[in-house]
């Protein structure tokens, strides 16, 4: 039962020290967090893996993307260790490498040599992938003079890929593209969607020679669910309620309330709220219950009433981290992730990219 694991992972965790560290991503379940060395969003977990390099094993209570990239910025002998290897994410799978390449190559057929660039010093199109997908796309970006974002830096990773190029390639997640780019001021006239399944991926040749951002047709389906009804339901059954959601969600969810960022964004608002105040937030349900818990000051309920959390993220069982820090007590390690060199080279290049980007 719940207590007999909790006893089981603090014992493991007691006996192995600082030989492991324990991340968890804030839409890991509360069995979980509570043993996690370090909580944070994609952006902060990428920097925890940085930060402990003496441990042997980083074990990462997140979904399957997060853990590759904690291998890539961890050390060489560190073992990066998922405790269930089907958390995978819906999103990450939406863009599918194959599909890149040739996405790619239908590009240089309507734009001309992609990596040539023009009298102002700009190529035609910078490649940029939100976190949110497989090592071997990140690897794609960092051979093509792209660059990795998260939810928290989108906006300053699209200033630094408009530096360098006359358009963004960006995947897989539509709605974080389109939301970033639009609080910029790109026309959506400008933002054709790419679907992979259509010829020049359902736009004429004008259309992408006109673009600024292509979007790629990738979607959360926990993000995706929330809409504006909601935000209409909770303003009135809640007047004066604040309304944060993720750029995840759709862009009129975004338009429509109050304030959208990153996990780590919707957190520091609520903390930063000095008067009691309701916030309806748009964001996974582990992550809002935890912070109705944590700050009783104020109400705080999910927009969706029905519970939506993340399927995949859910599937870290704290039976899973048990048995993975049992294991490591007994000198094995299970299901560890390790992205082969030849993708982890680029890969590498295009996540120190996002870390050493600025405004
Ligand atoms: P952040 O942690 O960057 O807010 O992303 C949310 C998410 O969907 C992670 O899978
Ligand atoms: Fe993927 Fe959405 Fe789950 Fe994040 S919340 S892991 S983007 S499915």
């Amino acid at each position: 039962d719940e207590d007999e694991l909790h006893d089981r992972i603090r014992a493991a965790k007691a006996t192995l020290g600082e030989r492991v560290v324990v991340l968890g991503h804030f839409y890991q379940r509360e069995e979980v967090v509570r043993h996690a060395d370090h909580v944070g969003d994609s952006f902060q977990l990428a920097g925890f893996a940085k930060q402990h390099p003496d441990a042997e094993a980083i074990v990462f209570c997140g979904v399957h993307f997060m853990a590759e990239t904690a291998d890539l910025l961890s050390g060489e002998d560190q073992a990066v260790i998922l405790p269930n290897l089907a958390a995978g994410c819906s999103m990450a799978d939406m863009a599918d490498i194959d599909q890149v390449e040739d996405c790619w190559e239908q590009l240089a057929d309507v734009l001309g040599p992609l990596d040539e660039p023009d009298a102002d010093g700009l190529v035609p199109v910078i490649p940029v992938t939100y976190m949110n997908s497989s090592a071997a796309i990140k690897g794609f970006v960092g051979r093509h003079g792209g660059i990795v974002c998260t939810s928290s830096n989108a906006r300053t990773v699209l200033e630094w890929a408009f530096a360098r190029g006359r358009r963004v390639l960006f995947f897989p997640d539509q709605h974080l593209g389109r939301n970033t780019a639009k609080a910029m001021g790109v026309p959506l006239a400008q933002m054709p969607m790419w679907n992979p399944r259509r010829p020049l991926g359902g736009s004429t040749a004008e259309e992408l020679q006109d673009s600024r951002v292509i979007l790629w047709h990738g979607f959360c389906s926990v993000h995706r669910r929330f809409t504006v009804a909601q935000i209409d339901q909770a303003r009135a059954e809640h007047p004066g309620a604040r309304v944060i959601v993720h750029p995840e969600c759709p862009m009129e969810v975004v338009d429509a309330a109050d304030e959208a960022g990153s996990t780590d964004f919707i957190r520091k608002a609520i903390a930063a709220a000095t008067e009691p105040t309701t916030f309806a937030v748009g964001t996974e349900i582990n992550l809002v219950r935890r912070l109705a818990a944590e700050y009783p000051q104020h109400e705080i309920f999910c927009l969706d009433p029905v519970v939506c959390p993340c399927s995949t993220m859910y599937r870290i069982h704290p039976g899973y981290l048990a048995w993975v820090l049992e294991e490591l007590v007994a000198g094995r390690t299970p299901n560890r992730i390790t992205v082969p060199a030849d993708v982890a080279d680029p890969a590498r290049v295009a996540l120190e990219r996002m870390l050493a980007a600025r405004p």
